[in-house]
């Protein structure tokens, strides 16, 4: 079986800044990927080649099997295989919880109402927020909200998610509930690409990390071998950091 994701020799640069310099990287079907590294390596703009939020300069994506950077390919149709969950939730705050989970169901699939609402409100139930149809985001938690963004992007039945720092912005007691449904979802058996500074989670839940520095993967593997026994001076320096941060070099 051919890999979920397949991203091959990606290069992304803004004017004279390289931020991607060449990036490889498969995710198997059902596979959790976390990518680690500093501010800057590259992580976001990495996701966004993966759903072309950005067009990269050279290299492929290839999404099961739809090879993405083929400039023939019907972009909307490819992009929504893909889901993303961001950092800032990104609901429509005029919107209540239910028309937030609907309306891209409604104008990009093509679904009817009824089917829109029922998918929605299963995949509301799945993120533990029955209930909360008709509440508008700001009446909910960062955590409720960031749930309610991944069960929007959950009803649009993806075959792939993305994950970039989504419990960056909460409060840390409202972190558990987001990583405990990203952990129910992986082992529900999604093909995940996360960027996360949650080195605990990551241990956990990823089947494989990749380290970035610099616009290059330095170091992947097992994250026994990559956070457990990093190879490289660069992720040892950058670990000590993430797990001490009052750690003064
Ligand atoms: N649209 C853009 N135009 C110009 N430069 C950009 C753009 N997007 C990102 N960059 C630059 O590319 C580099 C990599 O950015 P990116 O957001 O991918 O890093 P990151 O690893 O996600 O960092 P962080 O951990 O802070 O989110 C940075 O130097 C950033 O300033
Ligand atoms: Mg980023």
């Amino acid at each position: 079986m051919s890999p979920a994701v397949t991203i091959t020799g990606l290069h992304k640069s803004y004017g004279d800044l390289e931020v991607l310099k060449g990036i490889d990287c498969e995710v198997e079907a059902g596979e959790v990927v976390c990518i680690i590294g500093p501010s800057g390596s590259g992580k976001s703009t990495l996701l966004r080649c993966v759903n072309l939020l950005e067009q990269p300069d050279q290299g492929s994506v290839v999404v099961e099997g739809v090879e993405l950077t083929d400039p023939d390919v019907d972009l909307n149709a490819a992009r929504r295989g893909v889901g993303m969950v961001f950092q800032q939730f990104n609901l429509f705050p005029h919107l209540t919880v239910l028309e937030n989970l609907t309306i891209a169901q409604r104008k990009v699939l093509g679904r009817g109402k009824a089917e829109a609402e029922g998918v929605a409100k299963a995949n509301l139930k799945r993120v533990g927020l029955a209930g909360r149809e008709g509440s508008y985001p700001a009446k909910l938690s960062g955590g409720q909200q960031q749930r309610v963004a991944i069960a929007r992007a959950l009803s649009m039945e993806p075959g792939v998610m993305l994950f970039d720092e989504p419990t960056s912005a909460l409060d840390p007691e409202l972190v558990g509930d987001v990583l405990s449904v990203m952990r129910q979802l992986a082992q529900e058996g999604m093909t995940m690409l996360v960027v996360t500074h949650e080195m605990q989670f990551a241990r956990e839940v990823a089947d494989k990390v990749l380290f970035m520095d610099g616009g290059s993967v330095v170091e992947e593997g097992p994250p026994g071998q990559v956070i457990g026994n990093p190879q490289h001076e660069r992720t040892k320096s950058f670990l000590a950091r993430v797990l001490n941060p009052n750690h003064q070099d």
